[in-house]
């Protein structure tokens, strides 16, 4: 029988294609940590636990290179979400987005509560379906493991099996040999020999986020080896399978800081430790309505280069989509793999603009972006016909009243209001 071991790609075409968006959660995270590092910050929510703060600033843990230490830490139990229904419960709003004119890559690295790790909404249907899908039609080229990274995909699985119905007990129900999903009525066995599917694959067919598997070496670099990406939008992992961060992170342009940038993040990660998971969300714009793959910036198969100068120009605003992520970072305990969850949040401009302060405070932030992050979202494309459709709402929900002037909303951010994660 062939296992599914086996099935671990064969060829990983070490394309230059641009580093979409591991880049961008990647050396945004880094980018973020050095701006912190050496700026003042004045609009930090005091609530938040700057974790770059020098008072983290602790050395990397004190073992060799590629070496794990099996930490006894134990995630806490996770108390039901309140009121879960697969119906009724809407995603969580997350507008993160800042007022101009500096824009610091932000990332609003923040701790994340066990409670939290993954968010489930009424979306799952959709989301589950369209993984289904994927998997069914290109699921040998959007979920890998490395035979070195089984272990850690493993240990993801049976901490999914066990958070999960704790947490969504009317979801999921743990079963003697696995998890059941009451909804569509699988049954996953997790702890059978032999997997009747590779246990990536089962993962992302649990939840809505996309995964990522990150394995430190003894060069000290952390690799991508193993993941599910499947409704990514921007990157394929086909492309980033097997690569270091650094080499994931040097196919795109952020010069500045690459030389300093390299060394935060493997530091970084480096002392990420499995009772601190962190939380950071970004957000992107897209101009094609598809969730698992933006085509606008070239064919999925494309063996040429992807870019936004393929995407056409200024369409209708109907067209415009808000793209945003929540990413979890966590460490697990047994085999150290660091694991990336990557859930997005994918909503028409035209409705979140609807929503009082949105479009005059998501105006200014992609006005603030620098040439370099301009230029991995695309906004040449895009920005004129974005800019004055959120201008014309900003200036109707001044003229109503609904909102005040930018500098009044500035002061609102100052205060913790108006920027929700
Ligand atoms: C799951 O099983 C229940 C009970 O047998 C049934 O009512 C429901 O329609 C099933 N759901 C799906 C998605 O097949
Ligand atoms: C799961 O494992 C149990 C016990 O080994 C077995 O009876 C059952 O058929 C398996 N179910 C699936 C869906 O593989």
């Amino acid at each position: 029988m062939k296992s599914w071991l086996t099935l671990v790609a064969e060829k990983y075409p070490f394309k230059n294609a641009v580093a979409i968006i591991l880049l961008l959660c990647i050396s945004s995270l880094a980018i973020a940590m050095l701006c912190k590092r050496f700026t003042a910050h004045p609009s930090s929510r005091p609530a938040t636990p700057d974790l770059e703060k020098p008072s983290s600033r602790i050395k990397p843990a004190d073992r060799k290179p590629g070496e794990w230490i099996p930490s006894d830490f134990k995630r806490p139990d996770a108390a039901p979400y309140p009121n879960w229904d697969i119906h009724t419960t809407k995603p969580l709003p997350y507008r993160p987005f800042k007022y101009g004119p500096k824009y610091f890559v932000t990332m609003g690295l923040r701790s994340m509560k066990w409670d939290e790790w993954i968010e489930l909404d009424n979306q799952y249907p959709r989301f589950h379906a369209d993984k289904a899908r994927r998997i069914r039609e290109r699921g040998d080229k959007c979920c890998m493991t490395a035979p070195e990274a089984v272990d850690g995909v493993m240990e993801l699985l049976e901490e999914l099996r066990s958070y999960l119905p704790q947490r969504y007990p009317t979801l999921f129900k743990r079963t003697p040999t696995g998890i059941a999903n009451l909804f569509t009525n699988e049954t996953f066995n997790t702890t059978t020999h032999p997997l009747p599917e590779a246990p990536i694959i089962t993962c992302a067919r649990l939840i809505q986020d996309d995964i990522a598997l990150m394995y430190e070496k003894p060069d000290g670099q952390y690799y991508l080896l193993a993941g599910a990406i499947l409704l990514a939008g921007f990157w394929r992992l086909s492309d980033k399978f097997r690569m270091p961060l650094s080499q994931i992170h040097t196919s795109g342009s952020v010069p500045q800081f690459q030389s300093k940038l390299e060394k935060g993040m493997t530091n970084f990660f480096r002392r990420l430790k499995p009772s601190d998971p962190v939380l950071r969300n970004n957000y992107f714009f897209q101009v094609d309505d598809d969730l698992a793959w933006s085509h606008s910036i070239g064919p999925e198969d494309s063996r040429g280069e992807l870019s936004w100068n393929t995407a056409q120009k200024n369409k209708a605003i109907e067209h415009h989509w808000f793209r945003s992520e929540r990413q979890s970072l966590r460490r697990l305990p047994r085999s150290g793999a660091v694991v990336f969850t990557i859930r997005t949040y994918f909503v028409p401009v035209v409705e979140i603009a609807r929503e009082p302060g949105v479009p005059g405070r998501l105006a200014s932030a992609v006005r603030s972006w620098g040439e370099d992050v301009a230029r991995y979202k695309g906004r040449e494309r895009y920005g004129e016909v974005l800019l004055e459709y959120l201008d014309g709402r900003h200036r109707e929900q001044v003229e109503a009243g609904v909102v005040g002037t930018e500098e009044e909303d500035k002061d609102g951010e100052k205060e913790g209001r108006g920027y929700p994660f």
